[in-house]
């Protein structure tokens, strides 16, 4: 199984303005996609697909999935407006009016969960969204599951951006997750940057963004002291690929970029490769 990720698009943070440079980086990086081979099952698109979470860029992002080879689902995020996205994409399988569901068509089973709550930055997950996701991994306890959200419950050092451990409802997912030998991973975004770690037993990995990437900077910030630090840099639109092997998830990170290939399969080279096929065992 073949899970491709794509996060943080920030579709229209030029309004009104088609040609922007955030829908230039997520059509290089559908392009990217789209030429992989083999191809992806799915897309999961892990929040913050639009900037101002406005109807006219939820359009545009629309228009932009139209012909992709694989389906798409979405996870929202802190800068997506429910109403709005729900407008555009009324198929979208929304649960007392969040956007959880499930994905259980492959060996591996996705649990979308949303920690949105709008009109702040950081994650959310309610009591009433606790209990849709104890009830659906109770549904399931035996599937290898792999949750999908936009924040990640942790704190990742980039003091802009952190997670708070002590957050409430970093607690309330814990307390979902705790004890289920079944959860493979949890992947998620908001960060703009790849970032691995082991949280409460799960591993947890954020999908670089399509969108300009954070900069990396572990120093403490001081809200008095506008120090001029980097925030957000230029560097390429990036996406993850998630290959479940059977037995564990492999999470690669590719950027959409044409890529300087240094050496070839060719002959030259067939020797030493067949070799090393051959150390292995049958
Ligand atoms: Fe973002």
């Amino acid at each position: 199984m073949l899970v491709a990720q794509i996060t943080d698009i920030h579709l229209g943070f030029e309004p009104d303005s088609p040609g922007e440079f955030n829908r230039q980086r997520l059509d290089a990086t559908l392009a990217a996609l789209t030429a992989l081979d083999p191809p992806p099952d799915l897309m999961l698109a892990t929040g913050d697909l639009v900037d101002r979470g406005d109807v006219a860029s939820y359009r545009r992002l629309r228009e932009a999935f139209a012909e992709l080879p694989f389906p798409v689902h979405y996870a929202l995020g802190n800068h997506d407006v429910r109403h709005n996205f729900a407008e555009v994409f009324p198929e979208a399988p929304l649960t007392d009016g969040f956007l959880q569901y499930t994905i259980d068509d492959g060996p591996v089973r996705l649990v979308v969960i949303d920690t949105l709550e709008e009109g702040r930055h950081g994650g959310a997950f309610c009591d009433a969204r606790a209990a849709w996701l104890r009830q659906t991994l109770d549904a399931a306890p035996d599937r290898p599951t792999l949750i999908v959200q936009h924040h990640p419950p942790v704190e990742v050092g980039i003091a802009w951006m952190n997670t708070d451990p002590a957050e409430p409802w970093v607690h309330r997912l814990a307390d979902c997750l705790r004890g289920r030998d079944n959860v493979i991973g949890l992947v998620c975004g908001h960060i703009h940057r790849a970032i691995v770690t082991r949280w409460e037993d799960v591993v947890v990995a954020t999908c670089p963004s399509t969108a300009p990437p954070v900069a990396l900077e572990l120093k403490p910030i001081d809200p008095a002291v506008a120090d001029g630090r980097p925030l957000i840099v230029a560097d390429p639109p990036a996406y993850a690929l998630h290959w479940w092997n059977g037995r564990e998830l492999i999470s690669h990170y590719d950027t959409a970029t044409d890529h300087q290939v240094l050496a070839h399969y060719d002959e030259g080279l067939q020797a030493m490769i067949g070799a090393m096929l051959e150390e292995r065992p049958v």
